[in-house]
């Protein structure tokens, strides 16, 4: 056995930057008082999968392929970010703000899963904690095993004792290996205790989730570094009170499109069924300025959602934007179009916008409706509440196609509006000159033309 060798370096706990000193401020990314001290054993430990594998190269017709790689997780909107349930062997990182619902998401999951075994390792909160959850969320406890422990080596035990199909670790924040030093918390030991965990998982066909907290910004170090060796990364995010949403941003098996929506009460998190209109609610006639709904297209899936504006007069003396649920850099990009072509006064403005239902939208689409939500804050104009709008719009104010219009159409049609304003996509275009059941699609060039359009 090679001897044990032990070295102290330094390293940066937000892009794990090493040095050989502790320095105040990180020379790769700047962060002060980031340099965390840790051990290194320089000792070349052989991991589990390696002992078991050849060096050897083989054709990929000789790969073997799981009958049945995928279960449901019993709970259809996390199957549906998962990319349609959950993979053999495979590793999935659950990334969130403290107190989102991590840990009851993961609890219900081992209920709710046709899985006969699994294991729930927690470094966090104490067996009667997890239990008191359990039973306020009714759920079956027979099948779910708990491991209150974060020692890798313990883990391992446990692991090979009792081989369970799926294993939740919560969190990834509290593991530690006595092989990585004595500090448990580092980054090192975090990547050396989940590929050691995911290693194992992968021989066994073994599914398992990492809980990982994340704050605000996003900025600790834990759950980052093992973004990549994982297969899958969900994230959860906070839109309005009570409801949740994850979205994947890797994913080896499936798409990073779609959405999970989840509304958090007494019963832990339930899937909303049906999300199309969630986020509108009622609608109301007539509808104030500054209101205007857009149809957005997410995963396979269109969702209709309202867009707020609200513009006064600048308080500073010099416009701000505020928006947290739609990039300001893309709200201050169309006011300075509606400026440009309109001739409104909106950098003497503060503007405000919100997303009805706290939905954070990135997609192209929303822009139309997102400048006649400024457009009819700053001129008092209303629109009727059967009008929907959907369309990117360039600097010069045209009005650009957007993906999946005739899913958007079919949807906005069965939610009972009657009009659609979007782009004009030519002349041959199906989807401009196909009866829709009641809904009239208004094809417009620009932006000049919609506002035409909309308050002629
Ligand atoms: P938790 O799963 O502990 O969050 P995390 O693991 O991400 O830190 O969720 C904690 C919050 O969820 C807490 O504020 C209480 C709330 N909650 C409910 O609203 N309903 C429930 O049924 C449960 C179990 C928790
Ligand atoms: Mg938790």
């Amino acid at each position: 056995m090679p001897a044990k060798k032990n070295k102290t370096i330094f390293k940066c706990s937000s892009c794990s930057h090493e040095e050989t000193k502790w320095l105040g401020r990180c020379p790769s990314c700047g962060s002060w008082n980031s340099f965390e001290e840790e051990q290194v054993t320089v000792k070349k430990k052989t991991t589990s999968a390696e002992k078991k594998k050849s060096a050897e190269a083989i054709n990929l017709t000789e790969v073997d392929t799981l009958a049945d790689y995928r279960f449901t997780s019993g709970i259809t909107e996390l199957d549906r970010v998962l990319g349609g349930g959950i993979m053999k062997g495979g590793a999935v990182l659950l990334g969130g703000e403290p107190g989102i619902g991590k840990s009851t998401l993961m609890l219900q999951l081992l209920s709710s899963s046709p899985v006969a075994k699994c294991l729930y390792i927690s470094g966090e909160e104490s067996p009667t904690q997890i239990r008191m959850r359990a039973d306020r969320l009714k759920l079956k406890l027979n099948k779910i095993f708990l491991l209150h422990d974060a020692e890798l080596e313990h883990i391992e035990r446990v692991l090979n004792k009792n081989k369970p199909q799926l294993v939740i670790v919560d969190s990834v924040q509290t593991l530690f290996s006595q092989e990585v030093g004595l500090v448990p918390g580092t980054t090192s030991q975090i990547k050396y205790s989940c590929m050691e965990l995911i290693n194992w998982a992968k021989l066994q066909g073994t599914a398992i989730f990492f809980i990982g907290h994340v704050t605000k910004d996003g900025s600790l170090a834990g759950p980052k570094v093992i973004e990549h060796m994982v297969d899958t990364v969900i994230n959860f995010e906070q839109a309005a009170s009570g409801i949740r949403i994850i979205r994947a941003s890797k994913n080896r098996f499936g798409s990073v499109d779609e959405l999970g929506v989840f509304t958090m009460g007494g019963k832990g998190l339930l899937p909303v069924a049906d999300p199309a209109t969630f986020f509108i609610g009622q609608r109301r006639e007539p509808i104030p300025s500054g209101s205007v709904i857009s149809a957005v297209f997410e995963g396979s899936r269109t969702f209709m959602v309202e867009i707020q504006a609200l513009t006064i007069p600048a308080k500073s003396g010099y416009s701000r934007v505020y928006s947290d649920r739609i990039d300001s850099a893309r709200v201050s990009r169309i006011s300075a179009v509606l400026e440009k072509h309109f001739g409104l006064s909106l950098s003497a403005n503060d503007i405000y916008i919100n997303v009805a239902g706290g939905m954070r939208l990135s997609e192209v689409g929303i822009e139309l409706a997102l400048a006649m939500a400024i457009y009819t804050s700053i001129t008092g104009k209303k629109l009727s509440n059967n009008i929907v709008l959907v369309g990117e719009l360039s600097l010069a104010g045209e009005l650009r196609t957007v993906q999946h219009l005739d899913k958007r159409i079919k949807t906005a049609r069965e939610m009972g509006f009657t009009v659609m304003v979007g782009p004009d996509i030519g002349t041959k275009s199906k989807v401009i000159h196909k009866n829709h059941d009641g809904l009239t699609f208004v094809p417009c060039r620009t932006i000049e033309d919609a506002v035409l359009a909309l308050t002629q």
